[in-house]
């Protein structure tokens, strides 16, 4: 968990060594650190030329103190520091790579006090993918400094195979835009990858738009809510200068949260679908299931009022973003800024089954017919049967871990819930057994006690 500057920032001349120091500064006071954010991470366009050594500098107009001074900045402040680099000869954003120069950069990382690296793929001469990656791996380990290696070539030559032997994390989609087509399909593609994630290494499904502004407020709900079900690396990608009261509580939600962390580390699979809805369950260490319900029905008029207060399309006086009048254009999927193209997965759950309809982006409905309320899903208890034992189930405990409150216990093998076109449910579902179960748990107690 931590901070990145990349989504914010991108390779800006913004970026100076000022903002990173009150990032770190925000980390902590905002409470973020102390929820669980500890990285600070500088992406790519720190890169100056390399010396007469080869040893890599910092570019001295924005960073002026360098990156020993800013490591030590972030660890007194309880931090740890990380940084980007590429397995090519540049980075994607034009700034020296490490090819070739894969030791002394670890080297010269790891004097300077580096606890992360985000390592990238472009500018990569065609070369075969694993052993580019691998000899950064072997060269930070070299140096003896625990180094965070976090592998970003965006999911191609299915880097969930062998990523656990290589890295800590591997990214698995292209970048995450700021915006809900991005959002979905990235989603989609990246769910399918789950039984790959465990302790110690873990699909990273890139980091949070949170708080960015392009995503509506229940789209960031789901979106984080998500990212913490599916145990990727929580890294924040938003000014911290200018966050929400709002975007800020959600990422600071320590229910979701403590699921992220949760020690089974198991991510979320795709339990049941259909039309635009999607759930997904994950099982947590206490015998409980984290599940979010998606509907992903897209209503044009679900752009504007989350509390549906003004509905009346004719007499509204909202303004209407130009670019969004015209949906079969909002709805083009963004262009592919990468150096290579990739094929879209097919969504398919846990049967293979492939037949999952793509979102609904044909439906064009005036804003009054929005329902506030959303689409009522019945929730079924079967479709959970790998997180609980069905058989001694009798009902279940339900929280919501996005609105922190108990929704009370349903008993029998099925509930309602509303969800909001575009937005999620977050549940903690804690199963309540008949005596029968606790009947044999005690027996297995025993056992165990006598043993
Ligand atoms: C690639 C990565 C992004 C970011 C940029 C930097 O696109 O996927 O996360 O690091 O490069 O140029």
């Amino acid at each position: 968990m931590g901070w990145n500057s990349w989504n914010a920032f991108g390779i800006s001349p913004r970026l100076i060594e000022p903002i990173i120091e009150q990032t770190a500064d925000l980390m902590v006071s905002l409470g973020l650190r102390d929820a669980g954010y500890r990285y600070l991470n500088i992406d790519d366009g720190w890169q100056g030329e390399r010396d007469s050594d080869s040893r890599i500098t910092v570019d001295a107009q924005r960073f002026p103190s360098g990156f020993k001074h800013l490591a030590d900045y972030a660890h007194a402040k309880g931090l740890l520091f990380g940084l980007y680099s590429d397995a090519g000869t540049h980075t994607c954003g034009g700034k020296e790579g490490s090819l070739g120069y894969e030791d002394i950069d670890a080297r010269t990382y790891a004097d300077w006090g580096v606890d992360y690296l985000k390592y990238d793929n472009c500018f990569n001469r065609f070369l075969p993918i694993r052993p580019r990656f691998e000899k950064m791996r072997d060269a930070l380990n070299a140096t003896g400094r625990p180094i965070f290696y976090s592998l970003c070539e965006w999911g191609v030559d299915d880097v969930w195979e062998w990523g656990a032997s290589v890295g800590n994390s591997w990214r698995v989609t292209d970048d995450l835009m700021d915006h809900w087509d991005s959002l979905a399909h990235n989603a989609d593609d990246a769910s399918q990858l789950h039984q790959h994630a465990g302790p110690g290494s873990w699909n990273d499904w890139d980091m949070l738009q949170v708080g960015n502004g392009g995503l509506r407020w229940i789209e960031e709900q789901a979106h984080f809510a998500m990212w913490c079900l599916s145990k990727s690396p929580l890294v924040i990608g938003t000014d911290l200068r200018k966050i929400s009261p709002d975007a800020l509580a959600l990422l600071k939600n320590e229910e979701l949260i403590a699921v992220h962390q949760d020690p089974l580390g198991k991510a979320a699979r795709l339990a049941w679908h259909k039309g635009p809805y999607r759930v997904f369950s994950a099982p947590l260490a206490d015998g409980s299931v984290a599940v979010v319900i998606w509907n992903r029905h897209t209503h044009f008029n679900a752009y504007f009022y989350d509390d549906g207060s003004q509905c009346n399309y004719t007499t509204a006086t909202f303004p209407i973003p130009k670019k969004l009048m015209n949906h079969t254009e909002y709805f083009k999927p963004p262009p592919d800024h990468h150096p290579h193209t990739r094929r879209r997965r097919r969504l398919q759950d846990e049967r293979g089954d492939t037949s999952v309809p793509p979102d609904d982006t044909n439906g064009w409905d005036p804003p009054c017919k929005d329902n506030p309320r959303g689409n009522t899903v019945q929730v079924r208890l079967a479709w959970f049967a790998a997180d609980m034992n069905l058989d001694t189930v009798k009902g279940v405990r339900v929280r919501d871990m996005l609105l922190k409150q108990d929704m009370g216990t349903r008993m029998g093998d099925s509930f309602p819930i509303d969800v909001r076109n575009h937005g999620a449910r977050a549940l903690r579902l804690t199963p309540v057994y008949d005596g029968n179960h606790q009947q044999q748990q005690q027996q297995q107690a025993d056992i165990v006690h006598y043993a």
